[in-house]
């Protein structure tokens, strides 16, 4: 046995523990130790039967994903023997094997589950077959042993989108045999001991499910609408449907032949990178482990717009009292009408339930006054885009807040600095940046002013995670990192439409590289009279010699403002695009440019690398950490396909030489550290400062 895995014995049931933390993911070792537990029981003639259990918070998490990179880089080759000798060796083993299941057995976790006899689960664990979020598929027998146990369809759902599963659905569908109530192993020993004697139930030799009419077909459909551009969920839905059809060895040999293929594809290895760096942006450099986050259990909000509306719902949503004031009586009512609305469509929807909206609605507490404040854990600002006005708000705050409240602005471009000056606190001020709409978009951009402490920067990233969001910290500058880069891609996609690129082209070529919606559509979506103003606004930080696109102040200055008044680059009947505006070739066939429509290449090229040379400045001057903090902006805030990792990431990937050679082509300034990385031939991923 190894450290990793334990052996010991309660009267005639064998236990065999896994102690890999944080999360007993399959690390090498672990299988073999394993393995090594059920053979022992398997011999041992005062054994009857067998319960494998985690030590911790959950049960297998899957296997260890860092041991893919090194598969993929060619550090070691990929060898499965341990974990399909395991998965033999417990299908095999004569005394009956019962997986006890607590936390999340996900993966290669569940795979190793299927291989045993029984499955008993505590209610609150969760099941799952992820591995499409890391653009794989299962790759340890789970497309043929979970048709075999849930039948094809819902193998097939799970394998595919890779949506968790409770332990009640599990029981349901036929994954799991039993509920325990108290003790897991307690409940997992008692059930042992009721199979005990029995002759043992093969997965791999369940064959009666397989029959279940599925329409393989549809799922393909269903999984590439959802999940568009990625290659994983097909190729997981064609492995499940092999089990219907071959024997299981067979189904076994194709699925490996599957896996190997998506796990060395660029998809997988952008996937990977995303969700390592989820976790990394968590890490802020200088503020370890021993700085304690402030305790927030009570928050307040300014302004109930359609910022403030939605962060209030945030906060109730993750069950935290939140004070919404705004300065009139009608203001707050839109407000707090705008929240039912969202929590009705939520009931109305089925996606929950009146009871439930009744007690977060009760965590939000409409005001006018300033009364309570004085106990906010957490104060975050969302009143209009205005440095004089938000000026006299923190001056407010300054005086009521306690001492070490966390003062928080929602801005989007104003200087955290100046904000924080006007305060005798400036170390407790910082940015929150949540995206339009709060209660949904998962992005939220933490902004570092220059005297923002360590503690309070620690507690935002805490409160991040219990906010369900993904928290990313930035430097302090215009724009911060999403908008900052965000300008000059669409800039870019601007000049193109007005170079004679026709607009829906530009939109449509980058959609099907993978963006959520294209730049323009945004665009209408932001509302052009946003865009607008700023552009007024920052007439000044324009560089002399530079063309900026001047289309969409025509449109502006026509009224036509997006969506919201239902013509902008497109025209909309509600929220819903008809059709292309005909004034917009109109406005650009009047600058009398010379006609140069780009192709497919050329407009993906020049809106995503200009993200990527102003991402290459923000790296520069330490405005984001690391590259992969960008990375992860991105993909939770602007829409940008995670199958390609990233801005930084996929820059990686095409190389940073072509790169720079086509951001010099287009006659732009090649960020320096875009230039030097190419010439060096490093990239954006090894890049240390
Ligand atoms: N391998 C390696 N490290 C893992 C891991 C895994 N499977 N799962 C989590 N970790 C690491 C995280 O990187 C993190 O490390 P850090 O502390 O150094 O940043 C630490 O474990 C804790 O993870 P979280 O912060 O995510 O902890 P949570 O409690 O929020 O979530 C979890 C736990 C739900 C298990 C979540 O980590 C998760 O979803 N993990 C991935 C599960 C997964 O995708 N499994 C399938 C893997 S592929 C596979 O099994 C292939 C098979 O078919 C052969
Ligand atoms: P909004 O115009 O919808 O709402 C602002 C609200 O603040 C109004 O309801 C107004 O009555 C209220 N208000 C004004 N002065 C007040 C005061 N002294 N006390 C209390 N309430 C007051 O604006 P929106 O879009 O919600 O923007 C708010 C902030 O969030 C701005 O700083 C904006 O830049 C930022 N932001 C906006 C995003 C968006 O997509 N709309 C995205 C991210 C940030």
């Amino acid at each position: 046995m190894t450290d990793l895995v334990k052996y010991s014995t309660a009267g005639d049931v064998a236990v065999v523990t896994i102690d890999n933390p944080p999360v007993n993911a399959l690390s090498p070792g672990v299988p073999d130790g394993i393995r090594e537990g059920v053979e022992r029981a398997a011999t041992d003639p005062e054994i009857r039967t067998v319960v494998v259990i985690g030590a911790g918070r959950t049960f297998i998490a899957g296997a260890d994903i860092r041991e893919f990179g090194k598969i993929t880089s060619g550090e070691k080759p990929r060898d499965a023997t341990s974990l399909q000798r395991l998965l033999q060796a417990a299908e095999d083993c004569p005394k009956p094997v019962v997986m006890a299941v607590h936390g999340t057995a996900f993966g290669g976790g569940l795979e190793v589950a299927q291989a045993g006899h029984y499955r008993v689960a505590l209610a609150a664990a969760q099941v799952g077959q992820p591995e499409v979020k890391l653009g794989i598929i299962p790759g340890a027998a789970g497309t043929q042993r979970l048709p075999r146990l849930a039948g094809p369809a819902k193998a097939a759902e799970m394998c595919a989108f890779g949506d968790p599963v409770s332990a009640k659905d599990a029981l349901t569908a036929g994954i799991i045999d039993r509920i325990i109530d108290g003790d897991l192993l307690e409940g997992a020993i008692a059930f042992a001991r009721e199979v005990a004697g029995q002759p043992v139930p093969k997965t791999r030799e369940r064959n009666a499910r397989l029959a279940e009419p599925v329409d393989f077909e549809a799922l393909r459909a269903a999984a590439r609408k959802r999940l568009r551009g990625q290659e994983a969920p097909v190729a997981a839905i064609d492995a499940v449907e092999l089990a219907t059809k071959l024997p299981f060895e067979e189904g076994v040999r194709r699925e490996q032949e599957i896996f190997q293929k998506c796990l060395f594809s660029t998809q997988s290895r952008a996937m990977i990178h995303a969700f390592f760096g989820e976790r990394t942006v968590a890490k802020i450099p200088g503020i370890g482990k021993d700085v304690t986050p402030l305790p927030v259990s009570r928050a307040a909000v300014i302004g109930a717009g359609t910022m403030g509306a939605g962060i209030a719902m945030v906060y109730a949503n993750a069950g935290i009292p939140v004070l919404l004031k705004e300065t009139s009586q009608e203001a707050l009512d839109r407000g707090v009408a705008n929240i039912r609305r969202v929590y009705s469509g939520s009931v109305a929807k089925g996606k929950s339930t009146q009871d439930k909206m009744d007690r977060t609605l009760a965590l939000i507490t409409p005001t006018l006054s300033f009364d309570g404040f004085e106990q906010a854990d957490i104060i975050t600002e969302a009143v209009f885009e205005n440095m004089a006005l938000k000026k006299e708000i923190f001056r407010t705050l300054d005086g009521i807040a306690k001492p070490d409240a966390i003062l928080a602005t929602n801005t989007s471009t104003l200087d955290i600095d100046e904000i924080a000056s006007v305060t005798s606190r400036p170390e407790s001020v910082i940015g929150n940046h949540f995206f339009s709409p709060a209660n949904v978009m998962r992005l939220l951009e933490l902004v570092r002013g220059k005297a923002t402490g360590a503690r309070v920067i620690a507690s935002c990233m805490e409160l991040g995670k219990r906010l369900r969001k993904v928290a990313v910290l930035a430097g302090n500058c215009y724009g911060f990192i999403g908008n900052r880069m965000f300008a000059p891609y669409i800039a870019q996609a601007l000049m193109l439409a007005e170079d004679g690129t026709p607009f829906e082209e530009v939109d449509q070529a980058l959609y099907d590289w993978g963006m959520a919606m294209g730049p323009l559509a945004v665009c209408d979506l932001a509302g052009l009279d946003v865009n607008y103003r700023i552009r007024q606004e920052y007439k000044h930080l324009e560089k002399p010699g530079v063309r900026y696109p001047e289309v969409e102040t025509v449109l502006a200055s026509r009224g036509h403002y997006g969506q919201k008044t239902g013509r902008g680059w497109y025209v909309y009947e509600g929220t819903r695009a008809v059709g292309p505006n005909p004034e917009m070739r109109e406005i650009i066939a009047s600058y009398g440019r010379v006609h140069r429509q780009a192709d497919r290449e050329e407009i993906v090229e020049r809106t995503v690398y200009a993200l990527v040379n102003e991402g290459a400045g923000l790296l520069e001057e330490g405005i984001a950490i690391r590259s992969v903090d960008i990375d992860i902006v991105y993909l939770n805030g602007y829409g940008f396909p995670v199958w390609r990792g990233g801005p930084m990431h996929y820059a990686d990937t095409v190389g940073l030489a072509r790169v720079a050679a086509r951001v010099k082509d287009f006659g732009w300034e090649c960020a320096p550290l875009l230039e030097r990385l190419a010439a060096e031939g490093g990239t954006f991923g090894k890049w240390v400062r």
